[in-house]
């Protein structure tokens, strides 16, 4: 899709297509300007007989009005004026977009971007967003189909987000410019996150870490094997891979956009690729999901080729741990105990907690190798953050307040929520264990805690953040599918933290 900003009335539209918004008051809307070309008999009538009453994503199509060069009008439900917020703005678009989408043109002005929205009165955000939800519309995974699959064919390729005046237009084109690298990234873990488990390998992976860096200047890859691992003493991960035929990669990519002596945020992802439970062999139901159990890590990949992709002055790192979780005669079992690469050793009480293993160890490694000026981790890491938070929120534990703060409003501001958790001491005594330095469950209690808290050991000296994102990276049900969550709170928490340096 091709997108463009401009200012200019609806009249002299020469589209298929002219987007507006109408509030169930029954007051068409445009910044209080009246639409001039909807003569107020015309929509009256329409509102009168019943064809649209505002509610928020209803649509009535227009055709051949009068005075106007459009084919087309799509009037949109905008539901309560006073209630239209962030999300509605969202729900409002996609209802025109899926509209949009149906009908013939092959171009639309979209005037739903004039409309005020509460508390964000800023073009940036506004453009930024409703390309998003377009672009979240648009989205589909035939990678996989067979030979006579047909992808359903849409006319539309251009939308222009319209703005009420010449002086917006600056900040509607960085809505632009971040929304077009964020829907990319978004895509990029969509795209990882469906892709199943015998196509996505940790090899897979690491591959396309490979190809991404090619194809960006400022971007390098690299990829540790399982010989790498065992120098280091990675004896964590290397657990968790030991009962798969396929061998664990810790992919590690760099961007380079800040100056030189810029301490660079780190994102930190599990990448297990299947993980089926080991030994503590997972129920057969929805087994298949877990081929997303690599969500941390498609996130790392969409953040990054999200920076790439617009430039940003700022050097991100991403980290990987990336393996798969089987049971075989050779894999882990519970009362092994595992060495990791910090030293401390582990107990394993149940193989299914196998992603915190893999990632301690990558924590350790990021401790070593860098200097960063903040460390986010991102994993599928319990179904009990599923539980705590459904898929509205992911769980958000960290051991800097400002940092969880500003991961907060990232999350708020892109619509990508994470939500506060408590990282108490307290927590940490069910991590206890009889042989080893902990065990790697802490009860049935508290789940999603004590998964932060045994992270939290192996981050004690970075300034961390840890992201349980196994309630928002995947929609379960009919529509079942990645949702490239949360590559939007990421890229947002990156572009916000360049402004605060400049
Ligand atoms: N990948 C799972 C967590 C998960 C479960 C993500 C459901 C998404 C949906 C993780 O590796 C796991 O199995 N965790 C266990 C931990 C338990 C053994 C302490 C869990 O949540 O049951
Ligand atoms: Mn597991
Ligand atoms: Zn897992």
């Amino acid at each position: 899709m091709e997108y463009l900003v401009k200012s200019g009335s609806p009249e002299k539209q020469r589209v298929g297509c002219v987007v507006v918004g109408v509030f169930d008051r029954r007051k068409l809307t445009q910044q209080g300007r009246a639409l001039d070309f909807a003569a107020d008999g015309l929509l009256s009538s329409i509102l009168r007989r019943g064809d649209l009453d505002g509610k928020l994503g209803d649509t009535a199509v227009l055709h051949n009005v009068e005075e106007l060069l459009c084919d087309r009008v799509l009037l949109v439900g905008c539901g309560k004026e006073r209630e239209f917020n962030e999300r509605a703005f969202e729900k409002a678009c996609a209802a025109a977009f899926r509209q949009l989408y149906a009908l013939g043109g092959i171009d639309a002005a979209f005037y739903l971007t004039e409309q005020n929205v509460r508390g964000r009165d800023d073009f940036t955000w506004q453009v930024k967003s409703a390309l998003l939800t377009v672009e979240d519309c648009i989205y589909r995974f035939d990678d996989c189909r067979g030979a006579g699959f047909e992808a359903p064919k849409h006319k539309l390729t251009r939308l222009v987000f319209q703005v009420p005046r010449r002086s917006d237009l600056r900040a509607a084109e960085r809505g632009v410019t971040e929304g077009r690298a964020t829907a990319a990234g978004i895509k990029r873990a969509k795209d990882l996150g469906n892709t199943p488990a015998n196509i996505c390998t940790p090899i897979y992976l690491a591959e396309r870490a490979e190809e991404l860096a090619r194809s960006h200047g400022k971007l390098t890859s690299k990829a540790l094997d399982e010989n790498d691992m065992t120098q280091l003493g990675m004896g964590a991960l290397l657990g968790v891979s030991r009962g798969s035929r396929q061998p664990a990669r810790l992919i590690i990519m760099e961007y380079n956009g800040g100056a030189k002596n810029q301490k660079p945020t780190v994102l930190v992802g599990k990448g297990v690729t299947f993980d089926s439970g080991g030994i503590s062999i997972k129920p057969g139901a929805a087994m298949d999901e877990m081929k997303y159990d690599m969500g941390g890590a498609a996130s790392v990949f969409g953040a990054i080729e999200a920076a790439a992709e617009m430039d940003l002055e700022q050097n991100v790192v991403g980290v990987i741990a990336a393996t798969e979780n089987l049971p075989d005669g050779d894999a882990y079992k519970p009362g092994d105990i595992l060495t990791s690469m910090s030293g401390q050793t582990i107990e394993i009480l149940n193989t299914d907690a196998e992603g915190r293993l893999a990632l301690a160890d990558a924590l350790t490694y990021v401790e070593h190798n860098y200097d960063p000026d903040a460390v986010v981790d991102m994993a599928t890491l319990t179904g009990a953050t599923l539980v705590a938070l459904g898929s509205q929120a992911a769980a958000l534990y960290g051991n800097n307040s400002p940092l969880r703060r500003a991961l907060r409003d990232a999350g708020e501001a892109a619509g990508d929520r994470a939500w506060p958790m408590p990282l108490w001491e307290e927590y940490q005594e069910q991590l206890d264990s009889n042989f080893a330095d902990m065990a790697n469950v802490g009860g049935k209690l508290a789940g999603s805690v004590t998964a932060a808290c045994f992270l939290h050991r192996f981050a004690r000296k970075l300034r961390w953040a840890h992201l349980d994102i196994a309630g928002v990276a995947w929609k379960s049900g009919k529509e079942k599918g990645a949702t490239g969550r949360p590559v939007g709170l990421l890229t947002q928490y990156l572009i916000d933290h360049t402004h605060d340096e400049t």
